[in-house]
């Protein structure tokens, strides 16, 4: 299914409000694959989501989950008494830094039930045993040939680059920034399961690439941000519009390392964020929620990739057909530099 893609393009689940359910139909009716982003949903929302692109496509697509961590150690009240004061700035609260395992096994109990065929995972690699007896195609995001080792049961791997937008999707709670097509070599080395590459992928020519160096298919993200099915924040489109910011990594909003257009919020906090996810998610939430209702581009996440001025405003079904014929494009390049050598004198 992901292997043999009549378009090898994946639309990459984006938990937080931009994956939905008009998105991921829009892109399987349209030749490519795409995943729901089951992060931050209830076990009851997830079934909802599947259930109303169900109702828009009979077409597969597959569930992405955030495996859990464990609670952190760290001393918090410096980083919340920072936040209050932002919170204060606008007008509320801060949330409760607590720790939570994001629904995780109810979530679980939701796909086996529903029969999705495809469930990724972030953040780790869990025991996918009753996955793989029901049928299912599990598919583990990686950062570092180290984490590839430790999810050769996996059906495919998701190696993602240090280009891309939003949450590295590491293991530990650490930095790693391997560049896409290093990282992709490095891994194809060791391992026979298929790749599906992701990170700063923007334009046909970018799957060409990524296909190229051995993947079967590429996930883009903030590719797809600016979709009228998507739902991106008004703000958050805006900055992606105006392609000014640069982009980093930083645990200001969530206490894991997550990529994102540089504003005042990273600014001030990033430095001071202790590694406690989803501690910190729950303590920014009603801040980046509140920004986000105001319009303020200082105080939200607004993740991007490193080529999120890129970005199109197309519906989804158009923008996959454009990368199909980026695509196409490339291939037809690449098969003139064929031709040329064959031509030159030996
Ligand atoms: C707004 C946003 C939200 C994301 N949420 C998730 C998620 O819920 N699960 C996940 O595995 N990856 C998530 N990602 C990361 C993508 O799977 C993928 O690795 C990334 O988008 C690739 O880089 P690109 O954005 O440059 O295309 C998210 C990315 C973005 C931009």
């Amino acid at each position: 299914m992901i292997a043999d893609l009549a378009v090898p393009v994946i639309v990459a689940p984006m938990a937080g409000g931009p994956s939905t359910p008009e998105l991921v139909a829009g892109a399987v009716e349209a030749g490519a694959f795409a995943f729901l982003a089951a992060g931050y949903l209830t076990a009851d929302a997830l079934r909802g989501q599947i259930e109303a692109t169900r109702a828009r496509t009979d077409k597969p697509f597959g569930v992405n989950l955030f495996v859990p961590g464990t609670e952190s150690t760290a001393d918090l009240a410096p980083y919340r008494d920072l936040v209050a004061g932002e919170a204060a700035r606008l007008g509320i609260e801060p949330g409760a830094p607590t720790w939570d395992d994001d629904h995780f096994a109810a979530k679980l109990d939701v796909v086996l039930d529903a029969a999705v065929p495809v469930v990724s995972f972030t953040f780790g690699a869990p025991d996918v045993a009753r996955l793989k007896a029901a049928g299912v195609y599990t598919v583990a995001t990686v950062t570092t040939p180290a984490e590839a080792r430790a999810a050769r049961d996996f059906d495919a791997l998701c190696v993602q680059g240090g280009a891309a937008g939003a949450h590295r999707g590491s293991f530990a709670n650490e930095i790693h920034l391997y560049d896409l097509l290093p990282l992709l070599s490095l891994v194809a080395a060791e391992t026979d399961q298929p790749l599906i590459a992701t990170g700063g992928l923007m334009h046909g020519a970018d799957v060409a690439a990524v296909l190229a160096a051995g993947a079967v298919a590429a996930q883009l993200g903030t590719a797809f941000l600016r979709c009228p099915e998507a739902g991106t924040q008004p703000a958050h489109r805006a900055a992606l519009a105006a392609g000014e910011r640069d982009t980093v990594v930083t645990r200001a909003f969530s206490g894991r390392p997550a990529r994102g257009m540089a504003n005042r919020f990273i600014e001030e906090y990033g430095p001071h964020a202790p590694a406690a996810y989803p501690e910190i998610h729950h303590l920014t939430r009603p801040v980046r929620a509140a920004a986000a209702k105001a319009g303020d581009p200082e105080a939200m996440a607004l993740w991007a990739g490193q080529g999120y001025p890129l970005a199109r405003e197309l519906p989804v079904a158009e923008l996959v057909e454009v990368l199909a014929g980026e695509l196409d494009e490339a291939v037809r390049k690449l098969e003139s530099v064929r031709a040329r050598r064959g031509r030159s004198p030996r």
